[in-house]
């Protein structure tokens, strides 16, 4: 018999969700122009492995300095919103987290943890190392898309709903716009956003964070094309295609790509398609946009938000934003 406590994940994804949403998006992305992979699909087992390894190395300050907000600030946080229930959004291994509910433990409110990650393998994990640590407060892990399934999750007023790392940062504008709507549409007025987002800085240190010397963000970036190859039926060589991360200072974002070393053709089985690459064609696979504090407030005014509170860490490279839904 499963106990509930140890395996709190709810799947709410059809078996061949994931496999339908990646080739519609392999199709759309890999026959434009330019062309593009959303990066929802790095995040398979190995993806959610590397993007660990990325959060320890000396380049990515981004989990660092956030985990320096966090625990400065986690008892105020507490204190300010007497959350009963702390929803993560895109919760990868929640080790941050830790330090928000302990705070919300301490402060006596913590009733539910509920964690919604698009990788099942790193949701479980954590979900279950959350249920083992956290006893008496109830643990739900969602393995869904935070762009699709909001409406899913489960948890009583009141809520924080947290959305850590500088992930909003991988949405395009319009996309970003999209999600705080529809984050506020599942809130009542008076629950809570926490939000995370990386800040503009000079270029040197993000190209860094995105390109670092052991080569794991170049691993990260490639793997979205074994992905494709397992998922798919694809033939990409991950060796054929060069990691590039560059800094936009007119949108004030990094852009990732994969360049192609050669001309090369690669077959999707699956999709019944060759898709050709001329030499020096890059498929963009995430942007990561950087903030400021203006920014971020007047994007959460246009969603139904009130930015309360603006933390950064000492350093000033990052931001967390508690925002109360008007
Ligand atoms: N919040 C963690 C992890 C950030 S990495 C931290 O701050 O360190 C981004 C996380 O978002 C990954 O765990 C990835 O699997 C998840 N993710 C990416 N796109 C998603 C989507 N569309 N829906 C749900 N989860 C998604
Ligand atoms: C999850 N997200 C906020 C990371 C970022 O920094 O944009 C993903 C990442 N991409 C490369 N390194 C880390």
């Amino acid at each position: 018999m499963t106990d509930s406590r140890l395996d709190p994940v709810e799947v709410h994804l059809p078996d061949d969700h994931a496999a339908r949403a990646l080739a519609t998006d392999a199709r759309e992305g890999l026959t434009a122009t330019p062309k593009t992979l959303p990066p929802k699909w790095f995040y398979d087992a190995r993806g959610s492995d590397l993007f660990e390894r990325i959060t320890r190395l000396p380049e990515y300050y981004p989990t660092r300095a956030e985990r320096e907000i966090l625990a400065a600030r986690a008892d105020e946080i507490a204190a300010v919103t007497g959350a009963q229930t702390l929803v993560e959004l895109g919760s990868g291994s929640s080790e941050k987290t830790r330090l928000l509910l302990d705070a919300l433990r301490s402060a006596g409110t913590l009733t539910h943890i509920v964690a919604l990650d698009v990788s099942a393998t790193a949701l479980r994990d954590a979900a279950a190392a959350l249920a083992a640590e956290y006893g008496g407060v109830q643990v739900s892990g969602v393995v869904g898309d935070f762009t699709e399934h909001l409406g899913l999750l489960p948890g009583q007023p009141t809520r924080l709903v947290a959305f850590l790392g500088g992930t909003i940062g991988n949405f395009l504008p319009t996309e970003r716009a999209d999600f705080l709507t529809a984050v506020r549409a599942v809130l009542k007025p008076g629950e809570w956003l926490l939000l995370g987002t990386d800040l503009v800085k000079e270029e040197h240190t993000l190209v860094r964070a995105y390109d670092d010397a052991e080569g794991v963000t170049a691993e990260f970036n490639r793997n979205v094309l074994h992905v494709l190859n397992r998922e798919l039926g694809a033939d990409f060589d991950p060796a054929d295609f060069d990691h590039i991360a560059r800094w936009d200072p007119d949108h004030e974002w990094i852009e990732m790509r994969l360049r192609a070393k050669r001309a090369l053709q690669a077959t999707i089985t699956d999709l019944d398609l060759k898709v050709e690459f001329t030499k020096g064609e890059d498929i963009r696979t995430e942007i990561s946009a950087k903030f400021r504090q203006e920014k971020v407030a007047t994007e959460l005014a246009a969603a139904g938000f009130t930015l309360e509170h603006w933390w950064t860490d000492e350093a000033n490279r990052f931001a967390l934003t508690l925002a109360r839904a008007d």
